[in-house]
């Protein structure tokens, strides 16, 4: 039986919906059907399409009690809404159902794990949340929340866990049929850790030990793991709060951690080797994966950060989009990032350039546009001397615009939107070092409506920003400080059909 709350939600998501027009949203990016997104949700593959949920907060464009809202996609591109998914409707969870993933049982049904919340007053006046994990069971579009839920409380855990600072499990299944998942905790010190659960059959589950311990090294609490093979190593992301950075990592506050290294199956252990940031924009957050059923492991994420929320166009009824779905891989030791080769087929008008001098700033025929997959590589220029500076400039008409500019002496790129059309002074640039030689760089630049994503290097390193500037801006220019010469290939992007 559906909950009046969840009825509700269906009720009201889909009368909102229709007063946004498609204009207003992304071309190819997920948007909250209606009010507020956070965290990309139970991304799977289930009866032949791909699935997403998300944290949802259908009535407002603020966070509020979490719903999941739900999507579905053949070519992880192309979304179509389906009916909120879950509400904050039984005892267990009824101050929210936050983050959490999806995988299909052997019977074929679609098996949801989500943290489920509640906030009790204490004597003192002052509130108190607990979290624990909870299991819903469907057929893609309904599902019925598991009876003996929650399934894993903090009676399960070690002393010195806390029970308030307890979610976003992640369950994926083993070779040999049996399930795991693991779980952000704030440990005693007030740190994060990673705890890894085992389930012979997937409902019920048996606590086994810390995966990783975070202590006084990246952030404090250590928010929606994933942890998944890839290559011969084993990768561990999760998105720390509370970051201090350090050199040219980590300067989100919240950010997402990749840690890098080999797992020992057997006993279960995990040996880090490396880390890094994940994103090194100002917009991204909360990555979830998938193994797609052709053994691509895609990365999902909210195309947001906590600390920059406010951060908002005024005159839109949705708040928040997830990232482009990227395919990962590891090579030179990091992490590398590529879109989804599904964007391709969007491809439109190729315009292409080869060899074209920069030397103070230059405009180049049918290179606009506001949804447009540009590739650039830049060298110096035979016989100059090394040129200062590189920039583009997007989204850009006579009074805005946002950039990318690379100073090829400390090979520093940096993202700025600071002149998007932005009224609130916060965070609207970031640096980020990247690799390169005697001026040499290539960059991949995707724009949709309300975002940029800039592929470093053929996915070394990924800087993502949200941008609301007014769709009309949408000249491209470039600049030169000195002189250099850059190749260029420039697509549209059609989203919609
Ligand atoms: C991360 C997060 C999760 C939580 C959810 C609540 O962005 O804080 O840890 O489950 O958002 O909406």
């Amino acid at each position: 039986m559906m909950s009046q709350t969840l009825r509700e939600a269906r009720k009201y998501e889909e009368v909102a919906e229709k007063s946004i027009r498609k204009e207003e949203r992304p071309a190819f990016h997920l948007s909250a059907r209606t009010g507020w997104m956070n965290d990309p949700n139970g991304f799977s593959f289930y009866g032949g399409v791909y699935h997403i949920f998300y944290q949802y907060h259908p009535y407002d464009c603020h966070w509020g009690p979490m719903h999941w809202g739900h999507a579905v996609s053949r070519d992880l591109l192309h979304w179509e809404y389906l009916p909120a998914a879950l509400a904050p409707d039984e005892m267990y969870d009824r101050n929210g159902c936050f983050s959490g993933s999806a995988l299909t049982l052997p019977d074929g049904r679609h098996l949801l794990m989500y943290t489920g919340v509640i906030r009790e007053q204490q004597k003192n006046g002052g509130f108190r949340e607990t979290q624990t994990q909870c299991l819903a069971v469907g057929d893609g579009t309904d599902y019925e929340k598991f009876e003996k839920n929650p399934v894993i409380t903090a009676a399960d855990l070690p002393e010195g866990c806390s029970a308030q600072d307890f979610r976003d499990p992640k369950i994926w299944q083993m070779a040999d049929g049996t399930y795991r998942c693991v779980v952000g905790n704030r440990p005693a010190d007030g740190t994060g850790q990673i705890l890894l659960f085992s389930s012979p059959d997937g409902f019920s589950w048996k606590y086994e030990k810390v995966l990783v311990y975070n202590g006084d090294r990246f952030g404090k609490m250590w928010e929606c793991p994933d942890f998944f093979p890839l290559g011969d190593k084993w990768v561990l992301l999760t998105s720390p709060q509370d970051m201090l950075p350090s050199g040219f990592e980590y300067h989100n506050g919240n950010g997402t951690l990749c840690l890098i290294g080999e797992f020992d199956e057997e006993t279960e252990t995990f040996t880090e080797r490396r880390d890094q940031a994940v994103d090194y924009g100002i917009d991204f957050y909360a990555a979830q994966t998938i193994l797609a059923p052709d053994g691509r492991r895609i990365m999902i994420g909210w195309m947001q950060n906590w600390d920059t929320c406010d951060f908002r166009a005024q005159n839109l009824s949705w708040f928040g989009q997830l990232s482009l779905p990227r395919e990962l891989s590891i090579e030179n030791g990091r992490l590398y990032q590529r879109p989804v080769r599904e964007l391709e087929k969007l491809r439109r008008g190729r315009v292409e350039y080869t060899d074209v001098p920069i030397s103070g700033e230059r405009r180049l025929q049918g290179v606009s546009g506001r949804t447009v997959d540009m590739e650039i590589t830049i060298g110096p220029q035979d016989g100059a001397p090394l040129y200062r500076k590189f920039a583009i400039r997007f989204a850009q008409n006579d009074r805005f615009w946002t950039s990318l500019s690379f100073h090829p002496g400390d090979s520093i790129l940096k993202i700025d939107r600071k002149f998007s059309g932005s009224r609130r002074a916060i965070i609207h640039q970031r640096r980020c070092l990247v690799r390169s030689r005697d001026g040499r760089l290539k960059l991949r630049l995707i724009l949709d409506r309300f975002s940029a994503e800039v592929f470093v290097n053929d996915g070394e390193q990924v800087l993502t920003a949200i941008v609301y500037t007014r769709q009309e801006a949408d000249e491209i220019s470039f600049y030169a400080d000195g002189a250099l010469r850059m190749d260029l290939v420039k697509y549209d992007l059609q989203g919609e059909a």
